[in-house]
């Protein structure tokens, strides 16, 4: 039964449909916004970071019916970060999922503040929580914390403000991986603990499942940059070519693209290191990380 393609299929669908409950509808005002918000959160993305929140709540046998909150608010953090991330003030980006970027449709103003509604709708979705599925109100306001701190200024924006200030600076192993930690695994590692967390783990299970976001987080954006370089933009649905000319400090341009693979290998064996004391329920979380290194999309 873990048949990773099917699963992976079927889950796409569910989060897209929670997704879609949980998002304010076009008809409430302003409907410019809500259109903005559904229009970059829905229809696309491989929702990695749903599914690696249901595979960390697997992992330590917790009930999984109990993660569609923490996956849509962790998808819509995702999805602000996407738009703000294409803005012409930080990657300039005009694709993303296949289709035109959120500006390019909508324009800066509403990009900007699509992306601030979708971060600010995800705590509500964390608080809507305890009603929906049953969460402990203590364990919600733990996944609030936690989504907090890798959204925040020490997470995904402090990695995203040091990727800006260093494009164009002679690339430097330390800041590339405070860049990487942060602007992509802080919100991968948080969505793993909260998926943990949500599914009951203890402390020893917790620290396994953080060693495995760290190096999943890692592994992932070394892909990334190395996509960057040498995938697909049909298959990525989105430009390639773009950290190049933007001065962007990357693993391929530190390390060159043979050894970046090797660091992304040596960074998935972590992972399934971290997994060692983890039953077969952890089956998932361990074919992600082999999907992150065979990635094209
Ligand atoms: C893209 O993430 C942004 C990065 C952190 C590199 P994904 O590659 O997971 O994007 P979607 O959700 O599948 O579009
Ligand atoms: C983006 O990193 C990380 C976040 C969106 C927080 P990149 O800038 O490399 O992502 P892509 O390549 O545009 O998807
Ligand atoms: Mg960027
Ligand atoms: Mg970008
Ligand atoms: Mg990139």
């Amino acid at each position: 039964m873990n048949d990773l393609p099917k699963q992976w299929a079927d889950y796409v669908q569910q989060v897209e449909q929670i997704l879609d409950q949980a998002l304010p509808a076009v008809h409430i005002q302003p409907s410019v916004l809500h259109e903005a918000m559904r229009y970059s959160t829905l229809g696309g993305g491989k929702r990695l970071r749903a599914l690696l929140v249901l595979g960390a709540c697997a992992a330590v046998g917790g009930d999984v019916s109990k993660t569609a909150g923490l996956a849509a608010a962790v998808e819509m953090v995702h999805a602000y970060s996407l738009i703000h991330d294409d803005l012409p003030c930080l990657d300039d980006d005009d694709f993303r999922r296949g289709k035109p970027a959120n500006h390019i449709v909508y324009g800066e103003a509403v990009a900007v503040l699509a992306g601030d509604a979708l971060l600010t709708e995800a705590f509500a979705e964390l608080a809507r929580m305890p009603e929906k599925y049953g969460t402990a109100p203590e364990v919600a306001v733990r996944l609030v914390g936690e989504l907090a701190q890798g959204a925040g200024s020490r997470g995904l924006v402090g990695g995203q403000v040091v990727d800006i200030t260093s494009a164009e600076q002679r690339p430097d192993a330390d800041t590339l991986h405070y860049i990487h930690t942060r602007k992509t695994g802080a919100l991968f590692k948080a969505a793993l603990r909260c998926g943990a967390l949500v599914g009951g783990a203890d402390e020893e299970q917790l620290q396994a499942i953080t060693r495995y976001g760290e190096n999943f987080g890692l592994a992932f954006q070394i892909t990334d940059d190395i996509l960057d370089e040498v995938g697909e933009a049909n298959q990525l649905g989105k430009q390639t070519g773009r950290d190049r000319s933007l001065g962007k400090q990357t693993y391929p341009r530190l390390y060159g693209l043979e050894k970046s693979q090797e660091l992304a290998r040596e960074c998935v064996k972590n992972c399934l290191d971290s997994l060692s004391g983890f039953p077969e329920e952890a089956w998932l979380l361990r074919e992600l990380a082999f999907f992150v290194l065979q990635r094209s999309h």
